[in-house]
């Protein structure tokens, strides 16, 4: 790739060079630098950077701010490892894990979770007595959808379901709906007429969550299936 079509900038201490346009997070992942986040995907145009787990500080700028959100500039020179913003990262962790069911050994997400390792980088436990369980007032499992259920207890909230959703070719939503803490995804139109054989074999939703908060029943039936075998064994 040409000179002019790269940009080099200082993570720290360690110089990267990234294509023009490049959002921070992804230059730092790509790179090897790792910093926490859920709800930004690679190809958004406008990340939603609620999540406020990718903070960090940039020189010359005010604060930390989300990387997700930051499109690269030569000569950028960027902290990820401050105080300040472990401080932050951890707060905004706290806030996830709160209504969070921590039922990980019985989560089909378990070992390969994203809160967990999260968790394991901030050096923070995804239950702890200090912290109090929130849970939000809806039914552990929700199956509107023919195919899919979703746990609300396990979900983050982070979007990516509702963005990956909405790159699919298909007349058909996948949406956030209520406010505040009642905040739950919805599956608009999902008693429509092949929703459930377009989702059976689309499934993306599924496979972009970090969590472990929505699966394919019939997987999700095998995985307890599975599970009550091994406990009652
Ligand atoms: S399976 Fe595909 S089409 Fe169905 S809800 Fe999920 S992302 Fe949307
Ligand atoms: S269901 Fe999963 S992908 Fe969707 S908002 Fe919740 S945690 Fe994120
Ligand atoms: S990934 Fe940047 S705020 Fe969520």
């Amino acid at each position: 790739m040409s000179k002019d079509v790269m940009v080099t900038l200082t993570v720290d201490g360690l110089e990267i060079s990234v294509p023009r346009g490049t959002k921070l997070l992804k230059a730092c992942l790509d790179n090897g630098i790792y910093i926490p986040s859920l709800c930004y995907l690679d190809g958004m145009d406008h990340p939603p950077a609620s999540c406020r787990l990718c903070l960090v500080e940039i020189e010359g700028r005010p604060g930390p701010l989300p990387s997700c959100s930051q499109t690269v500039e030569d000569g950028m020179v960027v902290h990820t490892e401050t105080d300040e913003v472990r401080l932050l990262q951890k707060t905004a962790f706290r806030l996830l894990v709160s209504t969070n069911d921590g039922k990980c050994r019985l989560c089909m997400a378990n070992k390969h979770c994203e809160m967990q390792k999260i968790a394991k980088f901030l050096h923070m436990p995804l239950r702890t007595k200090k912290l109090r369980h929130i849970p939000k007032d809806m039914p552990e499992v929700i199956e509107e959808h023919p195919c899919i259920v979703y746990e609300p207890n396990k979900c983050v909230l982070c979007g990516r379901c509702v963005y990956i959703c909405s790159q699919q070719n298909y007349d058909f939503a996948l949406d956030f709906a209520k406010r505040g803490f009642n905040t739950t995804i919805s599956f608009f139109g999902s008693r429509e007429e092949g929703v459930g054989d377009y989702c059976r074999n689309c499934r993306a939703c599924v496979d972009i969550c970090p969590v472990g908060a929505l699966n394919l029943k019939d997987e999700r039936d095998a995985f307890l299936q599975n599970l009550q075998a091994k406990i009652s064994a």
